[in-house]
């Protein structure tokens, strides 16, 4: 078979079985954390600058880098196995992935034209905020103006062993760059056990699934989950063979306003006429998300049915007006479900749904529930002042890593940031939805009584809780690309 068609195959298996020949050639050329998230509950995000003028020294440094901490999707797979079958007692050991930006590949003189050429990636996140209705990169955070040109993601369930590690992939960086910034995320896990991010909700449910063991639990009757390897992967550039796969990552800081989310949940249950009852909270907060705190999807139910409720096997057919899950509700905005079949399509960018592989990871201390006079106090200070509520409160503030994987970053993740931005004309996300700094998000109208056909609606301005705090578009490479780069003269890339 021709290489060409061999690859665009690839790209548009489904349901891969790492027992084939090629597919684990394809796992043992790729980095961990795309296909499958790494599961680890510490996770640490490591940007580097080169200098310039450096680009031997880099490339040298890059290459003992990759050789010292990545991990591949095979060892990924591997080390879970054993972890399973352990029962938990062996660690899973570190999972390492190495990412750079379009600066960084310049920064390693490669020239432009062999670089992965999607123009967003080329382009980075602060130049694509206007596209996007995102805040000006003037308010991010000073790290991230200038985009980075590394971003080392480290992840361990020992906290201490991480640290030794983050330590140990600096060494020689002095050789040709210095490092920017660290972020530490951390996996929050609530008193029922459930993965949780900042407002309390399960997180990490609706996942595109790439491999064929993991289509076996939800029965996908209503919704196939199943994803192309091509909606997370494309053939690098600079890989050696069309089985060199890599990825596309957008990466998010995201603050998460957790006082002002609960006071709205309240004025909102209020709007609702569930007043004071743990009913209306809960119901309001779905309202927004689209899911219950314990990932019933409102879209199926009331009210939430604990983790058996916490199916992904839903879809939009039976309620399209969102008299059940409102059209503004996140999950609803990122995922409409309104197509059949969204997985049988080709993989071929146009007809590629919006759909984006998510690992991100929480990063800041919980703000417990039991003070909730008080944090709906500190929320209101903060209304009157401008600030934020952790402001106020004098706290460190806690948010979202997000970290996205796709193959095509305009048609998968800016499509989807557009939409929750309201940029395209649609409903706002007040999860994802980003509101310009001294502006408040516009109201909107939300089913007042579940399921009503017709019924009334409560108008009510939900978002505002999630800020943008900086970010950037990097690039996964293949792990040939990461093997070899150190002994690149001139980069022999393949189909160049
Ligand atoms: C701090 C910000 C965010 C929070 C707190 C948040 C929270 C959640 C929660 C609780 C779910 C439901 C659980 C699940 O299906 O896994 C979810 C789903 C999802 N989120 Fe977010 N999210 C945030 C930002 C984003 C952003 C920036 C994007 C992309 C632009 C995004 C895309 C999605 C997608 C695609 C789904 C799955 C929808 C589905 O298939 O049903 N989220 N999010």
């Amino acid at each position: 078979m021709a290489y060409a068609d061999r690859f665009s195959k690839i790209l548009q298996a489904t349901r891969l079985d790492p027992s084939s020949g090629e597919v684990s050639a394809l796992l043992r050329g790729l980095q961990a954390n795309i296909l499958e998230g790494h599961g680890r509950s510490h996770a640490l995000h490591i940007f580097l600058r080169f200098a310039a003028k450096r680009e031997l020294a880099a490339r040298v440094f890059l290459q003992s880098l990759a050789a010292r901490v990545v991990t591949t999707a095979e060892q990924q797979r591997l080390e879970a196995q054993l972890w399973r079958q352990s029962g938990g007692k062996l660690s899973g050991g570190t999972v390492g992935s190495v990412l750079l930006s379009f600066g960084g590949y310049r920064k390693l003189g490669l020239p432009d034209a062999l670089a992965p050429d999607d123009p967003c990636f080329r382009a980075g996140m602060a130049e694509r905020g206007g596209i996007l209705n995102d805040p000006a990169r003037e308010g991010w955070e000073p790290p991230y103006r200038n985009v980075p040109d590394a971003m080392v993601l480290l992840a361990d369930d020992d906290a201490d062993r991480l640290a030794r590690l983050g330590t140990e992939a600096l060494r020689g960086l002095e050789q040709c760059g210095e490092l920017v910034h660290v972020e530490a995320g951390t996996m929050l896990i609530d008193a029922s056990g459930r993965k949780v991010e900042h407002f309390g909700y399960k997180d990490g449910l609706s996942q595109p699934l790439f491999f064929k063991e993991e289509l076996l639990g939800d029965g996908a009757r209503l919704y196939d989950a199943t994803a192309p390897l091509g909606i997370a992967c494309i053939v690098d550039p600079l890989g050696d063979s069309p089985l060199s796969l890599g990825s596309y990552v957008v990466y998010r800081k995201l603050a998460q306003d957790v006082r002002r989310f609960r006071r709205d949940v309240a004025a909102f249950a209020n709007a609702l006429g569930l007043a004071g009852t743990r009913e209306g909270l809960a119901r309001a907060g779905a309202l927004f998300l689209g899911r219950f705190t314990d990932g019933t999807p409102i879209a199926l139910h009331e009210a939430a049915l604990g983790d058996r409720g916490a199916t992904n096997d839903f879809d939009a057919s039976s309620d399209p007006p969102g008299d059940r899950c409102p059209k503004a509700a996140h999950t609803r905005r990122m995922n409409p479900r309104e197509a059949k079949a969204q997985s049988t399509q080709s993989g071929r960018p146009a007809e590629r749904p919006a759909r984006i592989v998510r690992r991100g990871i929480p990063y800041g201390p919980v703000l417990p529930l039991h003070d909730l006079t008080a944090q709906l106090e500190s929320s209101r200070a903060a209304r009157e002042t401008g600030r934020s509520a952790d402001e106020v409160a004098g706290e460190s503030e806690r948010g979202l890593l997000f970290l996205g994987y796709q193959a095509d970053i305009s048609a998968q993740f800016e499509t989807l940031q557009r939409r929750a931005n309201g940029a395209d004309g649609s409903p706002f996300d007040p999860v994802a939805g980003q509101v310009a700094a001294g502006k408040e998000p516009i109201a909107q109208d939300w089913p007042k009584r579940w399921g009503e056909s017709g019924g009334a609606k409560a108008s009510f301005a939900a978002g505002g809780w999630v800020s943008l705090r900086g970010g950037g578009y990097f690039f996964a490479p293949s792990i040939a690309f990461l093997r070899s780069i150190g002994n690149l003269v001139v980069p022999g890339a393949y189909g160049a």
